[in-house]
């Protein structure tokens, strides 16, 4: 019966073990930017698995990883996955458990002799964390058309380095069309990254869509002056305008109430000494909201700030968008289905949606989708303390596995619920 089917929980936090080896950090964590040698090594490791397990492993132009096990019927697979590069402080879950549980599926089934109707496939999409590469969620935004190739190939990270011939050199470049084919359903496991379900007391969220995510890098230019001898009134102090920025995105959240999240995680100053005015600062601004009028009028408020700000210092600020993606809604039935297999399986299920992007946001444009989230210990996250336990990380992984079991057997095309 495949109702009772469970994956093999030792065998899953073995791997996810091994693949925080690969760019460990102090604490624990892993850091493996996008299309770095660390997230090659990281690669290579889950392609031998893929390939250990006797799974079609196909690689696209975008260096997005697709591995396929047939069903009795060919046609678009039942797909999970989620990403294994990560920010420099990375933990060891964030994505990597997505992609290792989806791997523990494929070989759970393959080790009972179980046949799906439709193929099932496992994917690891390239540069969701954004963190070198511009915008987050880059490999499925390629993957489902919403970027054009070659677009994506010319885009410069934080390093100067191009993404395109990072590829090349990391061997990762492959065969496979971008955009891809549309799978049958796409189901992600993933961490929390917030406190939610463990402030109350709940294993697992069945996500119900992801928050809006505007991103815009800002250039000021001023003038680099002596510290001790230009007065106050002539300045042009590029790290004054930036500190401004910073402290009036955090005031807009405040005044916005709880759906408004602001961040300025980038800030650098130039020539960053300790006696001369700032003549430069680069600073990236990460707006995110629910609801999309409400993510608009933050934008807005942000940007007339901004224009004010130039004007009263005398600095130039110069604005691009890295990324802006608008809030995404999971399908209803896909929803339902986590929920009631979290149940079935005598989980407490809570419905919820994301604060984090993630890979299924985009795959959402093409194929009904949804999330199932665990537990993060204190909600940390991007922070190699991130931490699940183990219990959860393995109650998470046979809720995939049984979501899409269903996934498969039911009847998408028709009306109605999915169950
Ligand atoms: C991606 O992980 C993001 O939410 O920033
Ligand atoms: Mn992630
Ligand atoms: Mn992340």
């Amino acid at each position: 019966m495949t109702a009772d089917l469970r994956i093999d929980g030792d065998r899953l936090l073995r791997r996810i073990e091994e693949l925080a080896t690969i760019g460990p950090i102090d604490g624990g964590g892993s850091c493996r930017l996008a299309l770095t040698d660390e997230d090659r090594e990281g690669r290579d490791l889950v392609v031998t698995w893929m390939r250990d397990l006797g799974l079609d492993v196909t690689i696209d132009g975008i260096g997005n990883v697709v591995a396929t096990r047939p069903g009795r019927t060919d046609g678009p697979p039942v797909m999970t996955g989620s990403h294994i590069d990560t920010v420099r402080t990375g933990g060891r879950y964030d994505g990597n458990l997505g992609v290792l549980a989806g791997l523990e599926v494929l070989e759970t089934l393959s080790e009972h002799g179980i046949e799906t109707e439709h193929p099932f496939a496992v994917a690891f999409f390239t540069d969701e964390e954004g963190a070198r590469f511009p915008p987050d969620m880059l490999g499925s935004l390629v993957y489902v058309g919403g970027m054009g190739l070659e677009d994506a190939l010319d885009i410069t990270g934080i390093d100067g380095a191009e993404v395109g011939a990072e590829l090349d050199r990391i061997g990762y470049r492959g065969p496979a069309p971008c955009p891809g084919p549309a799978p049958r359903a796409f189901v992600e496991l993933h961490i929390e990254q917030g406190p939610v379900l463990e402030a109350e007391g709940t294993t697992i969220g069945a996500v119900t869509g992801v928050q809006g995510i505007s991103w815009t890098g800002y250039t000021v230019t001023g003038q680099s002056n002596h510290a001790g001898t230009t007065p106050m009134h002539l300045r042009h102090d590029a790290g004054y305008a930036a500190a401004r920025i910073a402290t009036h995105v955090r005031e807009v959240a405040e005044c916005m109430g709880d759906r408004q999240v602001a961040t300025v995680g980038r800030l650098e100053l130039h020539p960053d000494l300790v006696n001369v005015v700032a003549g430069s600062a680069e600073l990236t601004v990460d707006l995110r909201n629910t609801d999309e009028t409400l993510l608009r009028a933050a934008e807005a408020d942000v940007a007339a700030f901004v224009a004010g700000l130039a004007a009263d210092e005398g600095v130039e600020v110069e604005a691009t968008t890295l990324a802006r993606f608008e809030p995404v809604e999971f399908d209803d039935r896909v929803v339902a289905a986590v929920a009631a297999t979290a149940e079935r399986l005598g989980h407490s299920v809570a419905r919820m949606p994301s604060g984090a992007g993630h890979d299924a946001q985009m795959l959402a444009r093409v194929c009904p989708t949804g999330m199932v989230f665990v537990p993060s210990r204190d909600g940390i996250s991007h922070n190699p303390a991130e931490h699940t336990d183990p219990a959860d990380l393995v109650a998470g992984a046979d809720v995939l596995l049984q979501v899409l079991l269903h996934l498969d057997a039911c009847d998408l095309d028709g009306e109605g619920d999915a169950r």
